[in-house]
């Protein structure tokens, strides 16, 4: 399977720290970075210029919230891209994914990964234990997490995450990098 991060705008550390998280989960060799030309990518996947939709590659699935149908391992056995938004979570979500992403690919496949909002880089860990045969059903997630910042502060990320090991999965460098933004 390609796991294919179809790209908007600049991009932010926070990009950078969610995309170096998910070449570590799935492998540089299956990770493709669409509509960037960002030289800071290239450590983490292959980088494309052209939008996902200018590639002229089949067998492509969407992965967006607001789609009819969830993900299923069957699904998986016929799709060979999994293409998902690199669009920072909002909150509340303004299914930007539906208008960045599917309103402009209206022949390709959706699938949802059930309603709630996952960063990028757990959207992509739950279509990897999916196209590994795990049903949606018996993937474990931790709704809203908090990150303790320093002694009586810390902050509220109120997106759904996988449960790895009891805990949520997130990169060592992101809780890094909120502590030090805090701190400033
Ligand atoms: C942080 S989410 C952005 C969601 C955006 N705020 C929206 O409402 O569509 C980044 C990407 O992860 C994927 N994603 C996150 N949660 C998902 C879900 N529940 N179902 C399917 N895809 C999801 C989508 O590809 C999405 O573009």
């Amino acid at each position: 399977m390609k796991y294919v991060i179809e790209h908007f705008g600049k991009v932010f550390k926070w990009h950078l720290i969610e995309y170096e998280h998910i070449s570590n989960l799935v492998g540089k060799e299956n990770l493709i970075f669409t509509n960037t030309s960002s030289k800071q990518l290239v450590p983490f996947g292959k980088v494309e210029k052209k939008s996902v939709a200018e590639l002229g590659i089949s067998d492509v699935c969407i992965l967006d919230p607001a789609a009819g149908q969830t993900l299923s391992p069957e699904d998986c056995r016929r799709f060979k891209y999994l293409v998902f938004g690199g669009i920072l979570g909002d909150y509340p979500p303004r299914e930007r994914t539906k208008e960045l992403l599917s309103c402009r690919m209206p022949k390709i496949e959706k699938r949802n990964l059930g309603k709630e909002q996952m960063p990028t880089d757990n959207a992509v860990y739950a279509a990897k234990l999916i196209a590994g045969g795990k049903l949606f059903e018996d993937i474990k997630f931790i709704d809203t997490i908090e990150i303790g910042i320093e002694k009586g502060l810390s902050v509220e990320l109120p997106f759904r995450y996988v449960e790895v090991n009891g805990k949520p999965l997130i990169s060592e460098k992101l809780v890094e990098f909120l502590k030090k933004r805090r701190a400033i």
